[in-house]
């Protein structure tokens, strides 16, 4: 098989659309879905995934920063976007001029929407987060009803809900999660009882989505099973995901070398005995990681060919001996399917002990993305 580029980062929206319908029959009846499309949609890219999910039917969109959600607005998104990260007081006036929904965590940035949504005539939407176990964002459970209260004379202030995130939910062990969960219903009971409504109140995750149903509530936020993988290693699925994402590249030069052949900065590789090193032009500044020096593989031919030497910054080393003949042209896949190969982002990232997300995120932002199945 021959390919033309030298690093070719393929996005099948056609997998992105199969994928969240997968998803949406886990969904119970009437729970919303918002597809997380943060940080370019895990390196997707915003706008073609916006578009793919919105066609597909999605009820929202969770992005990270009100810069996406503007992008969103400009190119003709209408549904509702929310911003997962919140937004800063000087930011106030932009998301509500782009009718972006808010994650809230800070006093004064409710005072700062509730003022930019008077002057412009408009309501400013926003959740209320919750830090119910994540230790990250959010305001203490025993903060929330005070925090409401104090929101009381914000009229153009509306809380449409609260949310939450789960720390552990991808663990077979969910004693915490459910933990979470429980946390999160007390403080919605709490918050209902002082006569705040909170009608869009959600906490799922991919992980809790695929294991926990009693976290669905109104809507559920999945990420990571949109773009193909599951939200742990191994994790038995009870629906086929696709990859979308894949990178392939070439072989641009093969040698064949002598025993005792040093291998690419610091010679951790000597070849011992004769081998056949097929060259890649792909490095680390294209996202692939040089954690996956001498640890990881490539596929050539449906096989895997593993990597010698340490990755560099814009080129990796093969080893071919096996294969027979490799030529010069011939498409790499580091990224994806080859034959009956596969490798998956999991994969890969168990050779530089991090998630599947971090795979994507770097190769989908360092590569220029061509798109198909649209
Ligand atoms: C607030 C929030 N909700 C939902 C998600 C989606 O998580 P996942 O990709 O594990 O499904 C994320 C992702 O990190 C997130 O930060």
């Amino acid at each position: 098989m021959m390919n033309t580029s030298m690093a070719d980062l393929v996005i099948d929206l056609g997998a992105l659309r199969h994928n969240y319908l997968k998803l949406r029959s886990l969904c119970a009846p009437g729970v919303r879905m918002m597809p997380v499309i943060k940080a370019d949609a895990y390196g997707h890219g915003l706008l073609p995934a916006a578009r793919t999910l919105a066609a597909a039917g999605a009820d929202y969109l969770g992005v990270g920063s009100w810069e996406e959600g503007r992008d969103l607005r400009q190119e003709g998104i209408g549904l509702p976007i929310l911003v997962l990260l919140g937004v800063l007081p000087q930011e106030a006036q932009e998301a509500v001029g782009h009718d972006l929904e808010v994650v809230l965590y800070r006093r004064d940035v409710a005072l700062a929407l509730d003022a930019a949504a008077g002057i412009q005539g408009r309501k400013a939407r926003v959740h209320l987060k919750v830090d119910t176990g994540m230790g990250r964002l959010g305001v203490a459970p025993e903060e929330v009803v005070p925090f409401l209260e104090s929101l009381k004379h914000c009229v153009h202030l509306e809380v449409l809900g609260l949310i939450s995130h789960l720390a552990m939910a991808d663990h077979e062990d969910k004693t915490y999660t459910y933990q979470q969960i429980g946390k999160f219903e007390e403080v919605l009971v709490a918050a209902r009882l002082k006569g705040w409504e909170l009608p869009l109140s959600h906490i799922a995750n991919s992980a809790a989505l695929l294991e926990v149903q009693a976290s669905q509530f109104t809507l559920v936020r999945p990420g990571i099973m949109l773009y193909g993988s599951p939200p742990a290693p191994n994790r038995k699925m009870p629906v086929d995901l696709k990859p979308v994402m894949t990178f392939r590249s070439q072989v641009v030069q093969l040698k064949h070398l002598p025993p005792g052949t040093s291998i690419s900065y610091g010679g951790t590789y000597v070849t011992p005995d004769r081998c056949d090193l097929a060259v890649v032009p792909v490095g680390y500044c294209n996202g692939y990681s040089r954690l996956f020096s001498n640890r990881g593989a490539v596929l050539i031919r449906g096989q895997r060919a593993p990597i010698r030497g340490r990755v560099c910054m814009n080129l990796t080393m093969v080893e071919v001996s096996h294969l027979g003949g490799v030529q010069e042209g011939e498409t790499v896949t580091l990224l994806g399917p080859d034959g009956q190969e596969c490798l998956r982002a999991e994969e890969l990232a168990g050779w530089a002990q991090t998630i599947s997300y971090e795979i994507y995120c770097a190769l989908g932002t360092a590569n220029p993305r061509r798109y198909v199945g649209a």
